[in-house]
């Protein structure tokens, strides 16, 4: 049996006084916390609080470290500099950001978004408020069999037109890598900005945006074993220069006159009002967390347990898995229905077998339209489980058509 080092890190996944524990395979929802980030979080709000960029005191300029800090270690886990990394709420709202300041500024009416129709409809919806209200058309990728966007579907969609291409990097529920090279070059070929949402690739391949020479990325530090209500933004500094502020009212303004203000520079622009720094602190510690253990160790352990997920769903023949079914080009997750059984009992049955995995849309309707279901179960995996986890999604799996008299 493979020992998994990680799991007596996180206490909510501790077994119980009759040796059960929980079965997690929602993390593609929010992962799990080891203690070294429960631990800094409640340090920072033991040692450190205090509003930062406001006070002269020590205890303000101790928080205004942390916060700065914590900028500084999300910039190098993602390969780029301090002052283009933008804190936020979630990918959401970095996303927002980049629709509304610059999608409603740079944007105009004939100009071409180009979307996968896999996208998640946080980096969907505000794409389609931008093309209301500039009059730009939205024009959609959509995957092959396998669910991959091919090269000749990129050629068709990025045209003179393209002004911008918004794509996730790994969907929430194919859990296929987009070719995000060859996005950025064609993107580029006819000046076009690429925005790129890192919610579901960030827990589990590197992002470098430096290499990948993407325009924006977006993440959130919630499934990337830290706390909830704190992301990322990352965008190049020559775009955060030019775009007006997104929110605007305290810390993001250099000078304010009754009529008139003028605005803070860099990421500052963008981090209106009191910041989430026990929330970045967190998001820091589980950055430094992951970059322990190393993106190798990560990514052979996450292969193992989708590996032998997809085997053991092969042999189920009532199962259809979403995408194509292979470990190798996947990361994450995996989406899939039982045969005459709707997601949301598939769902139940699990749980009542101690098993958690996430029913429904996934915030993506459009692909499930595409597919022709209305919804999907999904198990996603992270550091903390094991093969013996898989074997009980299989064998609960197992359980379900028996349970609803198939
Ligand atoms: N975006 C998250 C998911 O895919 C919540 O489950």
């Amino acid at each position: 049996m493979r020992m998994n080092p990680w799991i007596a890190d996180f206490p909510i996944l501790a077994a119980d006084e009759n040796g059960n524990r929980l079965v997690y395979l929602d993390s593609a929802a929010t992962t799990q916390h080891p203690t070294q980030v429960l631990d800094a979080v409640a340090d920072y709000y033991r040692r450190d609080n205090a509003n930062p960029h406001r006070g002269v005191y020590e205890l303000a300029m101790r928080a205004t470290d942390a916060h700065e800090n914590a900028r500084h270690t999300v910039a190098k886990f993602f390969n780029a500099q301090d002052d283009e990394i933008v804190f936020t709420q979630n990918t959401t709202e970095s996303l927002n950001l980049v629709a509304y300041s610059y999608g409603l500024h740079f944007l105009h009416a004939g100009d071409e978004i180009v979307l996968s129709v896999a996208e998640h409809h946080s980096n969907l919806v505000p794409w389609q408020r931008v093309a209301a209200a500039t009059g730009a058309k939205l024009v959609y990728l959509y995957p092959d069999e396998g669910g991959h966007l091919t090269e000749q579907e990129l050629d068709k969609k990025i045209t003179d037109r393209t002004k911008l291409v918004a794509v996730a990097m790994v969907s929430n529920v194919l859990g296929l890598r987009a070719p995000v090279e060859s996005i950025v070059r064609r993107a580029h070929a006819v000046g076009a900005v690429v925005v790129l949402d890192c919610a579901q690739s960030a827990p589990h391949v590197p992002v470098d945006v430096k290499a990948l020479d993407v325009d924006f990325a977006a993440c959130s530090a919630h499934k990337l074993y830290a706390p909830m209500g704190v992301g990322a933004l990352y965008a190049k500094r020559e775009l955060l220069d030019k775009m007006p502020p997104f929110l605007s009212g305290g810390d993001m303004i250099a000078a304010v006159h009754e009529q008139t203000a003028t605005y803070a520079e860099g990421p500052r622009k963008f981090e209106a009002g009191t910041r989430n720094v026990g929330g970045e602190v967190g998001f820091a510690a589980a950055l430094d967390y992951m970059t322990a253990i190393g993106w190798q160790t990560l990514q052979q352990h996450e292969h193992a347990l989708l590996k032998q997920m997809l085997d053991g769903m092969r042999a189920l023949p009532w199962l259809t898995v979403y995408g194509e079914p292979t470990a190798d080009a996947r990361y994450g997750v995996v989406s899939f229905n039982v045969r005459d059984v709707h997601p949301h009992d598939v769902a139940t049955i699990l749980d009542a077998g101690g098993v958690a995995v996430r029913a429904g849309h996934h915030c993506a309707q459009p692909l499930m339209e595409y597919l022709g279901i209305g919804s999907c179960c999904r198990a996603s995996v992270a550091l903390y489980n094991t093969p013996q986890d898989i074997d009980a999604l299989l064998q609960n799996l197992e359980n379900v058509r028996k349970v609803m008299g198939l």
